[in-house]
């Protein structure tokens, strides 16, 4: 038997979520921004950040990375099976994940879009879980920290289950 352990609530979520989106608002104040949301986990994250951001110029756009296989374990090994299709060249972007773990996707992802000159880069989190880093990626933006544990819920998925409950929890089995 598993055993769930509520992490945040959907009250603390958007209330977490609403402080960063100030602080990303504030950062880029008069700016132009890029989203960049990573699928499949940060799609309920980003609906909700995106939706209060006060900057006047927003765009959004989506890539796929997978780095993990059907269960809890990590394969080490980052594939992009969906690119963006902005031009992200000389602009401010933005990616937004669901939970950065060893990091791996993250700098896989940063590099990608390096790559086409972007004016910055910058991460924005929903889970910061640092136990387990193996890169130097800085998170610039993290709505919670956690040290370790298998998260569900509020688009993290246990082999695709569990991404539509509202809360976060930790899955203990
Ligand atoms: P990283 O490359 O190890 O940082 O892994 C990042 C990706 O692994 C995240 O975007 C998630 O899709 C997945 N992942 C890592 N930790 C968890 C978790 O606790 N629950 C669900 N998915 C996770
Ligand atoms: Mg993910």
């Amino acid at each position: 038997m598993s055993e769930w352990v509520t992490v945040l609530t959907e009250e603390q979520i958007a209330a977490k979520t609403a402080q960063v989106a100030k602080r990303i608002s504030e950062d880029y104040r008069d700016e132009e921004l890029i989203v960049i949301a990573i699928l499949k986990g940060a799609f309920i994250f980003c609906a909700d950040l995106v939706r209060q951001l006060t900057l006047e110029k927003v765009k959004v756009d989506f890539l796929r990375a997978a780095s993990y296989g059907s269960g809890t374990t990590s394969s080490e090994e980052v594939k992009l099976i969906k690119d963006i299709d902005i031009d992200i060249k000389g602009k401010h972007v933005l990616i937004v994940e669901d939970i950065v773990d060893t990091g791996l996707t993250l700098s896989f992802l940063v590099e990608h879009m390096r790559l086409r000159k972007p004016r910055s880069v910058r991460i924005c989190t929903m889970i910061d879980k640092k136990e387990r880093r193996q890169t130097d990626v800085t998170v610039d933006y993290a709505c919670h920290t956690v040290s370790e544990g298998f998260l569900i819920g509020y688009g993290l998925d246990y082999a695709e289950d569990y991404r539509n409950l509202p809360s976060l929890y930790h899955l203990k089995q």
